[in-house]
C-alpha cells in the first residue's frame, strides 16, 4: 500500500507538477490564462447538491439496490448540440433504462456521456498523412474541447478559447436536458411509440422475438398501470432524472471549474456530476490521479486488461482513503476474449480488501476491430459476450454487476456490426458519423438492453 497523500498539499492546480499523460500543448500562454480566468468567473454547470445526491445513489448501487446505466457518444461534438441530437440521446437512455428496470427490478440511475465529453486521449500526440505526395505531421485531434478534426494546421492547433465554447455548449445541453426532464417525456415512456422494427427482422429467432415482445408488452402494461395511479407514481418508480459525466482529460478545464461551495467542506468539480479517469491516464503518480484525489465528486476509473490488482488497490486508496460510500466507480473494459482471465482476480482482491466500489462493465473499449477495408467497428456479439461474462464473474463473487457503460447514440448510424438487423461490414459506410469510436445505434442499443435485462433477470 502506498503512503497516504497529504490532503493539505492538494490544490485544484497541484496536478501541474506531475507528469501529464496524453496531453497536448497550448502554445499561447496568454490565451490560456484568459480562457481559464473566463471559466473561473462563470457559474457552475451542476451543483454540489446534485453531486451528493448522485453519490448517495451510487452508494445504494454499491449495495446492490440500484443499477447504473451510463452511455452516450465516444466524442461529443459541439456541432451536435442540437435539439434532435440531445432528445435522441435522452430517449435511448430512458428507453433502455425502463427495459433494465423491468429486467433487474432495481431502480436505474441514468448517467449520460454528455455535456462535456469533448476531450479524447490519443495514442500519438501527432498524426501524419501524405498529402500531394508529401508527408504532413500535425497534432492529433484531441476532441472539440481542444482542437478541430479537419486535417489542417489551423484546425489542429490546440486553442484554449475552445474550453469556453465547450463550457457554453455543455451549459446549453444541460439546460435542455433539465427542461425535457421537467416536461416528463410522456410519450417516450411507452413502448407502443418506440421504434421496434428490428423485432420483425428475419435474423431474429422466433424465440427471441417472442421474448422481446412479451417483455415490451409487460413493460407497457406496467407503465399504464402506474399512470392510472397518477403521473407522480411513474416519476417515483423510475424518476426521470439524468446525471452528466465525461472523461476528465483536459485538467485546465476541470480545475477552472473546481470550486468551494457554501456550507460544505472540500472542493467540487462543478462541470459535471461524475468525471472519470481514462485507462490511459490512471498512473498513480500522474497529473490526473493528483487532480482527482482532491475533489468531492464520485470518481470513475476505466480499468483495462493490463491492470494489476495491487496497483488497483493503491489507486482506490489514493482516491478514496476513507472508503467513503458511493465515491468509487470501477468501469472495466477487458475485451470478450480476455475478461474471463483477468477480471475475476481484480474483483476478488477488491472484495477481499473490503473496499467499497461500484463495478460497471464497459463492453465497448476493448472490443474494437478494423475491417479489411480499414473501418473501425465493434461486433454486437463481442459486446454482448463481454457483458454476459462480466455478469457471471460478479455473480460468482456473490454480487450482481452494478451497471453498464456504453457508447451509443439514439440515431440510426451504421458504426457497429451485428444485432438482429444484421448490419454487416459492407453497410458501415451508409451512415458512419462518429469522429472517434463506433457506437451502437438506436436498434442495437434497445436490443442490447433487452438481452441484458434478460440475463440480469435470470
Ligand atoms: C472512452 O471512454 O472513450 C475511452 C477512451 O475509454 P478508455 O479510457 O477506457 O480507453
Ligand atoms: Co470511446
Amino acid at each position: 500500500m502506498t503512503a497516504r497523500r497529504d490532503p493539505a498539499s492538494w490544490t485544484p492546480e497541484s496536478w501541474q507538477s506531475r507528469p501529464r499523460a496524453h496531453q497536448f500543448t497550448y502554445d499561447d500562454d496568454d490565451a490560456l490564462t484568459r480562457a481559464i480566468e473566463t471559466l473561473r468567473r462563470l457559474p457552475p454547470l451542476v451543483t454540489s447538491w446534485e453531486i451528493e445526491s448522485l453519490k448517495g445513489m451510487l452508494a445504494e448501487a454499491q449495495e446492490g439496490k440500484r443499477f447504473v446505466l451510463q452511455g452516450g457518444d465516444c466524442a461529443e461534438s459541439l456541432d451536435a448540440c442540437t435539439p434532435d441530437d440531445i432528445t435522441a440521446r435522452l430517449k435511448i437512455l430512458l428507453q433502455m433504462s425502463l427495459i433494465l428496470v423491468q429486467g433487474t427490478k432495481r431502480p436505474v440511475v441514468r448517467i449520460g456521456r454528455f455535456a462535456g465529453q469533448y476531450a479524447k486521449p490519443r495514442s500519438s500526440p501527432t498524426e501524419t498523412r501524405t498529402i500531394d505526395g508529401r508527408k504532413v505531421e500535425l497534432p492529433s485531434y484531441f476532441g472539440d474541447l481542444v482542437n478541430a478534426p479537419e486535417f489542417d494546421a489551423r484546425a489542429r492547433t490546440p486553442d484554449p478559447a475552445r474550453m469556453v465554447r465547450a463550457y457554453h455548449h455543455a451549459g446549453l445541453t444541460l439546460n435542455f436536458v433539465r427542461s425535457l426532464c421537467d416536461a416528463g417525456f410522456a410519450d417516450l415512456h411507452h413502448p407502443e411509440y418506440w421504434d421496434l422494427k428490428f423485432l420483425r427482422s428475419a435474423s431474429l429467432s422466433e424465440e427471441m422475438r417472442a421474448r422481446y415482445e412479451s417483455m415490451s408488452a409487460e413493460l407497457a402494461s406496467a407503465l399504464r398501470f402506474m399512470e392510472a395511479l397518477g403521473e407522480k407514481s411513474v416519476d417515483d418508480l423510475s424518476r426521470v432524472r439524468f446525471f452528466a459525466s465525461h472523461e476528465g482529460l483536459n485538467l485546465y478545464y476541470e480545475s477552472a471549474l473546481t470550486r468551494r461551495v457554501p456550507r460544505r467542506t472540500g472542493w467540487y468539480n462543478l462541470s459535471t456530476h461524475l468525471p472519470w479517469i481514462g485507462e490511459r491516464t490512471r498512473a498513480l503518480d500522474g497529473a490526473h490521479v493528483e487532480y482527482f484525489r482532491g475533489i468531492e465528486n464520485p470518481v470513475a476509473i476505466k480499468i483495462g486488461p493490463a491492470a494489476d490488482p495491487v496497483e488497483l488497490l493503491d489507486l482506490i486508496d489514493a482516491l478514496n482513503p476513507d472508503d467513503e460510500p458511493g465515491k468509487i466507480v470501477l468501469i472495466t473494459r477487458m475485451g470478450a476474449d480476455q475478461v474471463a482471465s483477468v477480471l475475476p482476480r481484480l474483483v476478488h482482491m477488491v472484495q477481499r480488501a473490503g473496499r467499497r466500489v461500484l463495478w460497471l462493465c464497459d463492453p465497448m473499449h476493448a472490443n474494437g476491430i478494423v475491417t479489411p477495408a480499414g473501418v473501425k467497428t465493434r461486433r454486437f456479439d463481442d459486446i454482448l459476450s463481454e457483458l454476459e461474462q462480466t455478469c457471471d464473474i460478479h455473480a460468482d463473487e456473490g454480487r450482481p454487476l452494478g451497471g453498464v457503460h456504453f457508447e451509443l447514440t439514439g440515431q440510426d448510424v451504421t458504426e457497429c456490426v451485428g444485432g438482429a438487423t444484421g448490419l454487416c461490414d459492407e453497410d458501415l459506410h451508409i451512415n458512419y458519423q462518429s469522429t472517434c469510436d463506433p457506437r451502437l445505434n438506436y436498434e442495437q442499443s434497445i436490443e442490447m438492453a433487452f438481452l441484458l435485462a434478460n440475463k440480469l433477470g435470470r
